[in-house]
């Protein structure tokens, strides 16, 4: 596992997108895992600018997120595919039939998630899996618990998760999502390479529990340690608890 520490908000955000630039130039057809949330907006803008003023190309790139709420529309400003069209995809030339994400509102959540996986055995598995952490350590929506061996599956958001991205949601924290669907842990640790992000004090904690901690389900991060090709990329503030070793 390699760790790296940005001294800067500059310097991080040319980090985290020199790493997915790398994994796109490395395929002809590139399939990027991608995380929502707060922590990857500044790796998106500088991947936006790099398009235009770099021509920086999507076009045969493949996506899929993580994870999406459930019992919401698509349009919905919380939803993880407005998040997806407003950070990224309204501004490159990517084809919008190449990006897969779980459907917030289908008749069947179980068969929604059935059918996510199936698509991301069938095109997967990912070059690269971008990653952000949970106060909790989870992984996408993989809350404390979840198996180590789970596939995509409708899941019961934590009450920290829930307080943590009501946020977005507004001033009525009832309108909160309480489920989603998420990539399972073991299709996560099926790409090829994975660039786990985090930002802030408020992950410090979590960052050494998770990466210098023991593997245990009761922290989905940590099974990252049993992955052979993985990159952190921490600010300062989120790195200040690891122990240099
Ligand atoms: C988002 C996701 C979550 C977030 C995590 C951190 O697609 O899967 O695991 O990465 O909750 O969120 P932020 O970055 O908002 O702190």
């Amino acid at each position: 596992m390699k760790i790296l520490v940005a001294r800067s908000v500059e310097e991080w955000n040319r980090h985290a997108a020199d790493i997915v630039q790398e994994a796109m130039q490395g395929a002809a057809e590139p399939v990027l895992g991608l995380a929502t949330g707060n922590t990857p907006l500044g790796m998106y803008k500088e991947l936006v600018r790099r398009h235009s003023a770099e021509g920086l190309d999507f076009s045969t790139t493949r996506t899929f997120n993580l994870d999406e709420y459930l019992g919401i529309a698509v349009e919905h400003p919380g939803s993880y595919h407005t998040y997806m069209k407003e950070q990224l995809f309204d501004h490159v030339n990517i084809d919008l039939s190449r990006t897969h994400l779980p459907k917030p509102n289908p008749e069947s959540p179980e068969d929604e998630a059935a059918r996510f996986s199936q698509l991301l055995e069938q095109y997967g598995p990912c070059d690269l899996q971008v990653l952000g952490i949970g106060t909790n350590g989870h992984i996408g929506f993989n809350e404390p618990g979840t198996s180590f061996s789970a596939k995509t599956a409708v899941v019961e958001l934590a009450e920290s998760t829930i307080q943590a991205n009501a946020p977005v949601f507004g001033t009525d924290p009832e309108s909160m999502p309480t489920h989603a669907i998420t990539m399972g842990i073991a299709e996560i640790m099926t790409a090829r390479k994975i660039l786990l992000l985090a930002n802030g004090a408020s992950k410090a904690d979590i960052m050494k529990l998770a990466l210098q901690g023991p593997v245990t389900e009761d922290v989905p991060a940590s099974v990252l340690q049993r992955h052979p090709n993985v990159v952190v990329l921490c600010d300062e503030a989120a790195a200040s608890h690891l122990s240099k070793a």
